[in-house]
């Protein structure tokens, strides 16, 4: 099996010479013992497989079918946080639902040579105007993040007190280019009227489609470095709904908002949103908002589920009356589906905090799908 030969010899110089690390050495021992530059690691660990230049080599050098993924193509290679890659480098392909034939170097390499490896492979992307994946935080319910995706999320929502009212929402997230991103949000309703005493045959369940809205996100500010990225959104909403079943408000509104999101420590995030709701008709109310998600993420076991609780605080007006601020708080939990961490689901409650409101309860659910990294059904 002479094509099996090269990705082994690979293996061995990497266990033996070059990196003089005896195959074994957990990667909890010193991780400064035989450590080289991110360049001598990737040559030396990776190169048997992914190329000096990181764009794979051909089938007939490595010996296998499988195509290698190209880490010069930043649409590709810019998606994924270090740790991700990380927990591919250390445990293997199996790690994120990936191939086998990725072989597991956490025995063979220290942990500091692990990331040098992948701060290797970050170089191969040459495109600075692609935000790094690192700057990708988990998404809370209400608050809209900065950085820009290939996501289908389905929210559902209901209200747990007074009417009852039900809400589903299609959102659909289309990256453009490096960091622009389109959506387009499909809302359906199903409210139940109460009955009205004068006109018997009234009240039911009235039900139909929403206010549809489309949105444009570009990314203004990203820097790795800080943890910091931040977009400006733009939304048109339309008067798609019934006025009549509460499903619709009736007008054209542009929705321009400001977003940030903030690295805090190797698992802490923040969500900054502001912005404002203005219809069309000059006479008609403008709403501002503003909206805040902390969060932290917890890996369970090594390299395993990733679970997220996050609070957010959201706080709205009528600019016509400033002295009536609604405020909600929504606690709430992201955890990772599947293996490969593209399938999240998203549970949430929101509930109105301001002294003497009248608004209800309610209870949200998100599914949320990451379709450029895999199907419906990989990556499990
Ligand atoms: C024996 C060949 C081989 C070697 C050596 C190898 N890889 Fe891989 N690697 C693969 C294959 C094959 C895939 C694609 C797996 C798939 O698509 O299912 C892959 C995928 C990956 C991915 C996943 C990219 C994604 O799709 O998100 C990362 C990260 C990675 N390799 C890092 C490394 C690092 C770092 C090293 C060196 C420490 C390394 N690889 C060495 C074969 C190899």
């Amino acid at each position: 099996m002479p094509r099996l030969l090269f990705p082994l010899l690979g293996l061995l110089t990497l266990a033996g010479a070059t990196l003089s690390v005896p195959a074994g050495r957990a990667a909890t021992e010193d991780p400064a013992a035989g450590l080289s530059s991110p360049a001598e690691v990737y040559s030396a660990a990776c190169a048997a497989c992914h190329g000096q230049d990181g764009r794979g080599l051909p089938r007939e050098r490595v010996g296998f079918e499988l195509g290698l993924p190209d880490f010069t193509d930043c649409s590709f290679a810019t998606r994924e946080p270090d740790s991700d890659w990380f927990a591919v480098a250390h445990r293997g392909g199996p790690a994120r639902a990936f191939d086998r034939r990725m072989p597991a170097f956490g025995l063979a390499l220290s942990q500091a040579q692990l990331e040098a490896a992948v701060q290797h492979l970050r170089t191969f992307c040459q495109e600075p105007d692609w935000p790094s994946g690192n700057l990708n935080q988990p998404r809370p319910m209400f608050t809209e993040k900065a950085f820009v995706e290939d996501e289908l999320v389905l929210t559902f929502g209901a209200a747990v007190e007074g009417e009852r009212e039900f809400e589903l929402e299609v959102l659909f997230e289309k990256r453009l280019g490096s960091s622009s991103q389109l959506e387009v949000v499909l809302p359906l309703g199903l409210v139940e009227e109460p009955p009205d005493p004068a006109q018997p045959g009234t009240g039911g369940w009235a039900g139909g489609l929403g206010d549809v809205a489309l949105g444009i996100k570009q990314v203004v500010v990203a820097v790795p470095g800080s943890g910091t990225i931040a977009s400006v959104i733009a939304e048109l909403i339309l008067p798609t709904g019934r006025t009549d079943g509460g499903l619709g408000g009736g007008a054209f509104v542009v929705e321009p908002a400001l977003s940030l999101s903030q690295s805090l420590g190797p698992a802490g995030f923040l969500h900054l949103q502001a912005g404002a709701e203005v219809p069309f008709e000059t006479q008609a109310e403008v709403d501002v908002f503003w909206r805040a998600a902390y969060g932290y993420t917890f890996e369970q076991a090594d390299f395993g589920r990733a679970w997220s609780p996050m609070l957010e605080v959201l706080g709205s007006l009528a600019v016509e009356e400033p002295s009536a601020v609604h405020w909600d708080l929504a606690p709430q939990l992201q955890v990772s589906l599947s293996t490969r961490q593209h399938i999240a689901l998203g549970l949430a409650t929101r509930i109105p905090v301001e002294p003497g409101n009248d608004r209800a309860i309610g209870v949200w659910a998100y599914l949320l799908w990451e379709w450029f990294d895999g199907g419906l059904g990989e990556g499990w």
